[in-house]
Parts: C-alpha cells; structure tokens; sequence
C-alpha cells in the first residue's frame, strides 16, 4: 500500500468561490514560506484541498466560504 504522509490525514480544506475570481493560494512547508501553487476559481467553483508535506498554509484571496473541520468562515467581507 501507499505510504501517506502523517499529515495527509482525511481532513480536508473544502473552499467554495463566492465570486469570480478568487485565488487559493499554496504555501511551502519548511524553512522558506513562499507561495509554490495559485489555483483561480470563479464563482460557484469548489476546491477540496489537503495540507502535505509540501503544503503548511494556505492563502485565500477573494470572497469565498471556507469549510474546515475547525469550523466555516467567510473571507473577502
Ligand atoms: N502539490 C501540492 C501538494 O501536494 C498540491 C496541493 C495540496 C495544494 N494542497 C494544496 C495546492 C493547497 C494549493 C493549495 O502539496
């Protein structure tokens, strides 16, 4: 079987596009924190993303609902 990292644990990062245009962005995992992925919805578009080894954070740009097993919230207000 595949070996799956620790973080790549079932919880995902469910991000609906409230408007056009909106911007899910990846951060490095490790010494440099630097932008290495850009993903641009527009509205009505969903992106169901993981944290990985490669991904520690991850920036939203724009008006979208966010769904986390933390709870739900709304940027771009
Ligand atoms: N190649 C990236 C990774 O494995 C893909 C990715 C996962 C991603 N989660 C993300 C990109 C969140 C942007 C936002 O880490």
């Amino acid at each position: 079987m595949e070996k799956k990292s620790s973080l790549q644990n079932g919880d995902y990062v469910v991000i609906k596009a409230l408007d056009d245009g909106v911007n899910v962005i990846g951060l490095t995992r490790g010494i440099d924190t630097r932008f290495h992925h850009s993903e641009k919805l527009d509205k009505g578009e969903v992106m169901i993303a993981q944290f990985t080894e490669h991904t520690s954070a991850i920036k939203i740009r724009g008006r979208a609902k966010i769904m986390t097993s933390n709870g739900e919230i709304e940027s771009g207000k």
